[in-house]
């Protein structure tokens, strides 16, 4: 009776988790959709809490401390450091299998081949997402290892090695498990040091896609776990974490214009930048104040936002700006591109905090053919996503990364503290246009300025 109420609570959880995923693929229903999906893996989690034989005790000290931890990393995680700590939760997923796939072996060492092989794939998908986590992780924050691309020749030779070993290994291990506990052991250890290997020769720009292929690995690793441990919903759920998280990695490679074996091996930035891609001319400051001016004349303005525009805090004051532009009976529009910011819809999670008017959003493909008919194409702390040299610029690290065309607008407006640069470490060509105007300072004190500017003319 009880294996059969577990099962209905398990379809009822797999409805949920799939509903959920559907409902994530829109700003508009994915607050629901988290929502959706949370249930059910509450739901999962009560019914294999029915399963027969638990030892509850070690269950509760999982649970108080994982709740701590939970709650702590999601009240300090600031917005912008997300991808670090998804890096993080993914590693915990690859972990949890490592952990269960070796302890299985100590409990059934002559399983079925099935158990076994799945047994292998659990510790070796497992191990290679948690090390690799970590160490995207680590990358991310700069923490004792730098974000750049670590590339030393033999490179490739010696990962291809270390795989086939792996490989080999599994096969073996998977058809003698009893009498072959010294070769599971090198193949933890080995699994271990590959998750390492395959993340440090990734840098800069390409860490989402690969943070984003880790987590497809946890979902992977927990499926292999289910299958050692039986456990349907455990299968269900690691495979649609594995689907999802490879669909992810494909669209945010589209958006970079790059193959995954590309971002997997050629170490971003690394390609040799040849002289006379230096840019000449001179960047124009304006003050927000002369921006007003060209603002109120405006009918058409197109808000790019990116990274600074979190940095800045800046969404609900920018939402302020598009509400006296429309007033104003300008046309507003807020253009998303796929990997602005730290992560993926990032800008939509803003721009939606903001109760920004969904139709307001367009897709950088929507966008672009409109681009020359628009007076002003506001830039809040984007960068690299603007930059033009993506698509002319063979010797640039982001060649062939779809842009938004903020330059063909008649009049571009950068709103940045510096004449920095972006994410990619690269220079961007844009700032030195003879229709761009740079608007030094941070995002928010620069429009609120604006704001500003607005009300005192409606006093008037
Ligand atoms: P970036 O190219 O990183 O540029 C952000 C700009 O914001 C900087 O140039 C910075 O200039 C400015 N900024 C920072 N704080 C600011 C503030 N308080 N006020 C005003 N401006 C501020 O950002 P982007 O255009 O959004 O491009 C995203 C980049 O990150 C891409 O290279 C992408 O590949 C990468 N990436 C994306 C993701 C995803 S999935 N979205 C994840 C990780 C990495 P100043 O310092 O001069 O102010």
């Amino acid at each position: 009776m009880n294996l059969v109420l577990i099962n209905i609570i398990y379809i009822v959880a797999s409805v949920l988790f799939i509903l959920g995923l559907k409902r994530m693929s829109s700003p508009v229903t994915a607050r629901n959709a988290n929502l959706m999906s949370a249930f059910g893996m509450l739901l999962a989690v009560v019914a294999t809490l029915m399963t027969a034989g638990l030892e509850f005790r070690w269950i509760v000290v999982g649970f108080i401390l994982g709740t701590i931890l939970g709650i702590i990393a999601a009240l300090r995680v600031a917005m912008t450091a997300m991808p670090q700590m998804v890096a993080l939760l993914n590693g915990s997923g690859g972990l949890a299998s490592f952990l269960v796939g070796w302890s299985s072996y100590h409990y059934q060492p002559t399983a079925s081949l099935l158990t076994t092989i799945s047994t292998f794939l659990a510790v070796f998908i497992g191990g290679v997402t948690f090390t690799g986590s970590v160490m995207a992780w680590a990358k991310l924050e700069e923490r004792g290892v730098s974000g750049k691309p670590i590339i030393f020749p033999g490179q490739n030779v010696l990962n291809s090695l270390i795989l086939l070993v792996l490989i080999l290994g599994g096969i073996i291990f998977s058809l003698h498990p009893a009498q072959n506990y010294s070769l599971f052991v090198l193949i933890m250890v080995l699994s271990l040091i590959f998750g390492v290997m395959v993340v440090i020769p990734i840098g800069g720009a390409d860490m989402p896609v690969v943070i984003s292929l880790l987590n497809s690995y946890s979902g992977m690793a927990g499926t292999a776990t289910g299958f050692v441990l039986l456990n349907s919903m455990l299968i269900v759920a690691g495979s649609l974490v594995g689907a999802s998280g490879i669909i992810l990695t494909q669209i945010m490679c589209k958006a970079m214009n790059r193959s995954l074996a590309n971002v997997l091996f050629s170490g971003f930035g690394k390609r040799i930048v040849k002289k006379g891609t230096e840019i000449k001319g001179e960047a124009k400051p304006i003050k927000p104040e002369d921006a007003y001016l060209i603002l109120e004349a405006a009918r058409s303005v197109v808000f790019v936002p990116g990274y600074g525009l979190a940095v800045a805090q800046a969404q609900h004051v920018l939402r302020e700006l598009g509400d006296f532009l429309e007033k104003n009976g300008a046309e507003v529009r807020y253009a998303i591109h796929p990997v602005a910011g730290r992560m993926p819809g990032h800008m939509n999670v803003l721009l939606a905090e903001a109760n920004v008017p969904y139709e307001q959003l367009v897709e950088m493909d929507s966008i672009n053919p409109l681009m020359e008919t628009v007076d002003v194409c506001m830039v809040i702390g984007a960068n690299d996503v603007v930059n033009p040299a993506a698509r002319h610029d063979q010797s640039s690290p982001i060649y062939g990364m779809p842009i938004i065309n903020a330059d063909k607008a008649k009049t571009v407006f950068i709103l940045k503290r510096s004449m920095a640069t972006g994410f990619a470490g690269i220079e961007n060509e844009l700032f030195y246009y003879e229709n761009t105007r740079m608007i030094f300072g941070d995002a928010k004190a620069t429009i609120q300025t604006l704001v500003a500017e607005f009300k005192q003319a409606a006093k008037t």
